[in-house]
């Protein structure tokens, strides 16, 4: 990026960052997730790292959160209350790490500590204790000045209104002390809250935070006292720095003190270590009574600590890490399509890399044409991604402020490799007019081959591919007519690895209905819903010629399947294929009737060891007498066989009321 992109790109986002702020702090509305405003203040920042001749005091790095208001006495903090700088991966700690060696001494280097916490969401409040007495609590205000809210704090039961006298820190009670910390307010304690509101027909909070900033702002500290708030403390000041040598020194005087501080808290030594504290909580989190976005980590001697000193509003020897948030902002650099089996043309998104949730993100779908009008997604765009655990990135919104004019409309191609791209009346996804040809049949060939159908292992792409290349395949029957001559024309074949592949196909001539019908590549027709049909109808006889609306009354068929299947077998070049297929010397065998017995209909979770049977002859007693089993219990789990050392699985059935079978139990059931 040139200086002059750089430079508008940057006035762009203050614009879109300063336009969320207002929203968010003065109009009391979200236009965007905490995250993805997090996402652009950190490219935001990112960018003026690089060029800092474009910093300006009113842009949104620069500015501390929150004003005094009016109604509380303004009080000036004796020591600034600093922020810390965001980084958001191991790459970043690294560096920052290089930046505090080089100010350090070998010898300090070799010795260095970092004390990492969890990064409380809360707001942060100073305490000041003379002669173990407290005598003011100040927000943070704007750093410099805060305000005066010690009645309401006075109220927070965990704050101490004297320190409490122990042989180990009762330095303390002597003089200025000063504890500072976070106020937050528990999740459980918010959600009853709301929902005492919800009852009451009053306006929602938005999130705990914002509530118990809220609470502390209140002018009526009875209404404090109401609402559970707690401190945890994080610093211990002294005017002589040497009483408070280290960051981990200062949480045990604070906790003999008699303050709540984190128990979390931990030292390390090695970049590992820290990286997987960092893992850990990422996931352990959402078992905290608090909510965090992430870590604090800081250089555990506190004399280098204070000697590194400060840039802009953040300690050097200081970061925040944030935990991977859910949402991120990146650039839409292009919209292709893909063309599945059964010929839809989805477009899909070219991201620029962004790291979400723990992997990076470069692709995401786009579902259709009518998704990204909705979406008002253009070609060049700043974009929102999501991505929520294990589920596929999505694209929430495009962010059309930050656009230069040069973005794109995506338009469908018309066509595709030359063949028609239609959008049937009525219909969101748009699909290849002829199936036989190019990618789709590509497509269909290679299901066709596929393990769960007709399974010619052997057959795999590359050998597919030159036989559509050669012209020895066009339809999947002629995978059937295949000889070992053929074969020889193709590179890598020799006489006995093509004997050897005529023969695997051979082998695999014979299929069940089962596997027939998902061979097919009809489209909405997996294995499970072919299982159905063939179970059903038994014989390709008898469903090849089935009445449309018999579909619709198989089990697990809905209507859109069953017109799929329908309209499928109504085609008369399918009804060719069929046939060519059979005279090419497929095979179909009748589909075998489920199992009835004792136990059909009832649905079976093992866990734990059993006495003498294995699960394995569990299993196959349960399915011998047509019952089915599952991996995990549900309100549709019919029995739980339990062994010992049974668990999680055990606890869930019994707060569920599900019946419990031990093995002798289960064997008199079943009487094997
Ligand atoms: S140490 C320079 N420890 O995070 C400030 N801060 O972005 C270093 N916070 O304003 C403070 N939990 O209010 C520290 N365990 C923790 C924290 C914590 C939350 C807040 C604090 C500060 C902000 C820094």
């Amino acid at each position: 990026m040139t200086k002059t992109e750089a430079a508008t790109r940057i006035q762009k986002l203050r614009e879109q960052i300063n336009d969320y702020r207002h929203h968010y702090h003065v109009l009391d509305e979200s236009t965007m997730s905490e995250a993805a405003a997090d996402s652009l203040k950190h490219e935001l920042s990112v960018l003026e790292t690089a060029y800092p001749e474009l910093i300006t005091a009113d842009s949104p790095t620069q500015r501390v959160a929150g004003a005094v208001l009016s109604g509380f006495q303004s009080v000036a903090h004796a020591g600034r209350m600093l922020s810390l700088n965001d980084v958001f991966s191991r790459a970043e700690v690294e560096a920052w790490v290089g930046r505090t060696h080089k100010l350090l001494s070998p010898k300090e280097v070799a010795r260095a500590e970092y004390f990492a916490d969890i990064k409380m969401d809360g707001l942060a409040c100073s305490l000041v204790y003379e002669d173990g007495l407290l005598v003011r609590g100040v927000t943070r205000g704007d750093g410099l000045v805060g305000e005066d809210v010690t009645a309401n704090i006075r109220t927070i039961e965990s704050i101490p209104l004297t320190l409490r006298q122990t042989a180990d820190a009762d330095a303390f009670l002597a003089g200025r002390t000063e504890v500072r910390g976070e106020i937050v307010m528990y999740k459980a304690d918010f959600t009853a809250l709301n929902a005492v509101r919800e009852a009451e027909g009053q306006a929602l909070f938005a999130n705990p935070r914002n509530t118990a900033a809220g609470t502390i702002r209140q002018l009526d500290p009875s209404l404090v006292a109401g609402r559970k708030l707690h401190f945890r403390a994080y610093d211990l000041i002294r005017d002589d720095l040497a009483e408070v040598p280290s960051n981990s020194y200062a949480y045990q005087a604070l906790r003999s003190l008699g303050f709540l501080v984190n128990t979390q808290s931990q030292i390390f030594t090695d970049l590992d270590a820290l990286m997987g504290f960092v893992q850990h909580w990422d996931e352990a989190r959402k078992k905290l009574v608090f909510n965090t976005d992430g870590l604090v980590v800081k250089l555990n001697d506190r004399a280098v600590y204070a000697r590194l000193g400060v840039v802009g509003k953040a300690p050097r020897a200081a970061i925040a890490y944030k935990f991977a948030a859910e949402q991120a902002t990146t650039v839409l650099e292009d919209i292709r399509v893909s063309i599945g089996r059964t010929g839809a043309v989805t477009p899909y998104a070219v991201l620029t890399p962004v790291s979400i949730a723990g992997s990076t993100v470069s692709r995401a779908t786009l579902h259709n044409e009518d998704e990204i009008r909705r979406k008002d997604l253009r070609i060049g765009d700043t974009v929102i991604i999501q991505k929520a655990g294990d589920i596929i990135p999505e694209v929430m919104e495009s962010l059309p402020k930050l656009r230069t004019g040069s973005e794109r409309v995506f338009v469908m191609p018309t066509q595709i490799d030359g063949i028609a791209v239609v959008r049937p009346e009525g219909e969101a996804v748009a699909r290849l007019a002829d199936l036989t040809v190019g990618e789709v049949r590509w497509q269909q060939l290679i299901h066709f081959v596929s393990k769960a159908a007709f399974d010619i292992d052997g057959l795999g792409e590359r050998t597919l591919a030159g036989l559509i290349e050669e012209g020895l395949v066009e339809r999947s029957v002629d995978i059937f007519k295949l000889t070992a001559e053929d074969l020889l024309n193709l590179e890598g074949f020799a006489a006995v690895s093509a004997a050897k592949l005529v023969d695997s196909i051979l082998a695999h001539r014979t299929v069940t209905l089962s596997r027939f019908i998902y061979a097919l590549g009809i489209r909405h027709v997996g294995d499970k819903t072919a299982t159905d049909v063939a179970r059903h109808f038994r014989s390709l006889g008898q469903f090849r010629v089935a009445d449309p609306a018999q579909f619709d009354s198989i089990d697990g068929v809905g209507g859109v399947v069953a017109s799929s299947l329908a309209s499928w077998l109504g085609e008369a070049t399918n009804q060719v294929l069929i046939d060519d297929l059979l005279s090419a010397g497929v095979v179909v065998t009748d589909e075998a009737a489920p199992v009835t017995g004792k136990l059909t209909g009832t649905t079976w979770v093992l866990t734990g060891t059993l006495p003498s049977l294995s699960r394995e002859a569990a299993s196959e007693i349960i399915e011998r007498q047509g019952g089915k089993t599952a991996g995990s219990v549900s309100a549709r789990t019919s029995y739980v066989l339990a062994g010992e050392e049974a668990g999680s699985k055990l606890a869930k059935a019994r707060a569920l009321g599900i019946a419990i079978l031990d093995e002798a139990a289960f064997i008199q059931l079943t009487g094997s």
